[in-house]
């Protein structure tokens, strides 16, 4: 995938799209695949839900959301712009009827009137310059009925300097400098500018990964 924005690590290169599923089992040392089960447990996800997975990767996480739904009313969308994770998730999800990929970028306003119960987002937003992350804050506002939830897991809000220095040492060798200004920020205030209330939030990974769940009012 050609690069957009020059210090993002979540546009990601061919090789690191085909492997991304291994990739985060072997960085995490076999963590992630507990971790993940857990979060996708936390979203809450009722039998007729309709599910937004934005920038949805492999289609990993959206398989683990289909074991909460019923697949005659659930509706279940993936939406990302590589190529590469197009063909894994059609892989992984081809003998589910209420699962469907859509090739969208999430970062231009999208047209749909398509309304969903939730929005999820895992370890995208981070990735984006902040003006950019007000788009996909849009986009998310505007897929949601009333009362739905935006659900973004991904890395909660810290102070670099004050982490353990083999944590911080790892921390900025990896993520992309984006993420140094999305973990400084207060983001239940600035998703409240866009019309969301009432947060939750759950922690995980010694408290670097948050889910954090707001309401469409
Ligand atoms: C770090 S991966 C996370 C994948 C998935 N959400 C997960 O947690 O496994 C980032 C994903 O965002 C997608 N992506 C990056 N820029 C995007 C954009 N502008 N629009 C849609 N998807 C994008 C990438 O193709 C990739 O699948």
């Amino acid at each position: 995938m050609e690069k957009i924005y020059p210090d993002s690590g979540v546009e990601l290169s061919e090789f690191t799209a085909k492997n991304y599923d291994k990739v985060m089992n072997i960085a995490s040392f076999g963590f992630y695949r507990g971790f993940i089960k857990k979060a996708i447990a936390d979203l809450n996800i009722q039998e007729n839900d309709k599910i937004l997975d934005l920038g949805c990767g492999t289609g990993r996480n959206i398989l683990l959301m289909n074991k909460y739904v019923s697949s005659d009313n659930s509706v279940l969308v993936g939406m990302d712009i590589s190529e590469n994770m197009e063909r894994q998730f059609n892989e992984k999800c081809k003998s589910f009827s209420n699962i469907k990929f859509i090739n969208q970028r999430i970062d231009q306003l999208i047209e749909s009137d398509q309304k969903f119960d939730k929005v999820f987002i895992s370890f995208v937003i981070h990735g984006f310059p902040h003006e950019v992350r007000k788009t996909v804050i849009q986009n998310a506002y505007n897929a949601l009925k009333p009362g739905g939830t935006f659900n973004i897991l991904d890395f909660a809000e810290f102070d670099m300097n004050k982490m353990p220095f083999h944590h911080r040492f790892i921390f900025k060798k990896i993520e992309c400098k984006y993420a140094f200004d999305y973990i400084e920020r207060d983001w239940k205030d600035i998703l409240k500018e866009y019309g969301f209330e009432n947060a939750s939030e759950k922690f995980y990974f010694k408290n670097y990964v948050r889910l954090l769940t707001i309401e469409k009012k």
